[in-house]
């Protein structure tokens, strides 16, 4: 347990979550997470800013004792989802004058999640505020980031945005506040693709919101807090522009060694056109390491063996999730071998009907790769060069070889 000081009367009383492996059984935590929790007091009243997951409860609890918070007027739950709002119920019972502060569709959430009592719930709209005395605390509605009953709280006068998963990373560490946003690249960008990729759009709506906000400090749910704010505001800009780099991803799958066999000769089809490839193994590959590639790839090449009549159900997996979490790529196509027949290329085109890519005509063989196959492979490389260069994304002279 541990309880950190971010300025007068402002507390982090979160927990790390060192040994997390797997978030909603489903995303992999290499490097574990944390529930980020706050305590704002101010000159006539106090406030929690959400609450931790229901595992680290007791570290809660004694984070408040050792801070000797004995009264709570409000509770803020910017998000209704369990690993924030999990220790409520509990928090509700040991502070039972505290207002639950929450938006329209959080107060249904808590209610039929956590049981919560609706009477104890003060529902908030866009920039309304509440007074702490000396401080003030106003909400923003940002609604699908990444549920739809998300909102943003601002502690006005001290210039710290309370951005719930918004900016947040699954990351385990001592560091509390980062400086230097390049150390936290990877992990947050890692949990932008997880996470809030499907939702860019509002995500673009959301920044538009805050833009004319003085914020000093982003303090997010998971992960260090940033100050200065602007590092982790452009990334995200980036992150979420229509913007694609000249790279293409290939996850894929082999029974036999003819698809990777398919997919090796591709990747080096495209190095040598000027491209960069990231391949993707799916029996080695830890998925939140693909989303993070999908993140800004301008193509997306599915690589696939038929598996009796479709795909390889690990292909089939990662283009279920691809379709989910919507990159932004550009083109899209499907590479493989079959051994007697099946509908592999459209039921994977069918899986990725969500992206808005452009579909690349496919190569699909059957059997092993002859010479044909890998001529049809340079062929496929330099439609997507072909495609990567009226993009804007390839110069016209294209570095290959003789
Ligand atoms: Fe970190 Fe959506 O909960």
């Amino acid at each position: 347990m541990t309880v950190r000081e971010l300025g007068h009367d402002i507390y982090w009383i979160g927990a790390i979550d060192w040994n997390r492996r797997l978030f909603d059984s489903l995303i992999p935590l290499p490097e574990g997470t944390s529930y980020n929790a706050y305590f704002v007091k101010g000159s006539e009243k106090s406030a929690l800013i959400d609450t931790v997951d229901p595992s680290k409860e007791f570290e809660f609890v004694c984070n408040l004792i050792k801070l000797g918070v004995e009264k709570v007027d409000y509770i803020i739950i910017n998000h209704a989802e369990q690993d924030h709002s999990g220790s409520l119920p509990m928090a509700s019972e040991l502070f039972p004058e505290a207002r639950i502060v929450v938006s329209e569709k959080c107060k249904d959430l808590v209610v039929s999640l956590l049981e919560i009592a609706p009477e104890r719930c003060l529902v908030v709209k866009d920039h309304d505020t509440i007074s702490l005395g000396d401080r003030t605390l106003e909400f923003f509605m940002a609604p699908w980031v990444h549920w739809p009953e998300t909102m943003l709280t601002y502690l006005r006068e001290d210039k710290i945005l309370f951005s719930c998963d918004l900016f947040g990373s699954h990351i385990a560490t001592s560091t509390l506040v980062v400086h230097d946003v390049a150390e936290m690249y990877h992990p947050a960008k890692r949990y932008y693709a997880e996470i809030m990729m499907p939702f860019r759009m509002q995500i673009r709506d959301h920044m538009k919101k805050i833009a004319d906000l003085k914020i000093e400090m982003i303090a997010p749910s998971h992960g260090p807090l940033y100050q200065p704010p602007d590092p982790i505001l452009a990334l995200y800009r980036d992150w979420i522009s229509d913007t694609v780099k000249n790279e293409v991803v290939i996850p894929y799958a082999s029974m036999h060694g003819s698809t990777e066999k398919m997919v090796l000769h591709l990747a080096g089809a495209l190095i040598d056109r000027g491209i960069a490839v990231k391949p993707f193994d799916l029996t080695k590959t830890d998925l939140g390491e693909l989303a993070a590639a999908l993140v800004d790839s301008a193509t997306i090449v599915i690589g696939t063996p038929t598996l009796l009549f479709g795909p390889h159900p690990l292909v089939a997996n990662a283009a279920f999730i691809t379709n989910l979490i919507r990159p932004k790529a550009k083109y899209a196509t499907v590479i493989g071998s079959y051994g007697w027949g099946g509908k592999t290329v459209e039921a994977v085109k069918g899986m990725l009907n969500h992206l808005s890519a452009e579909i690349i005509d496919p190569v699909y063989v059957k059997g092993a790769p002859d010479s044909a196959c890998l001529r049809e492979l340079e062929a496929l490389a330099e439609r997507i060069a072909a495609k990567h260069r009226e993009a804007g994304l390839l110069n016209d002279s294209p570095p290959l070889l003789p």
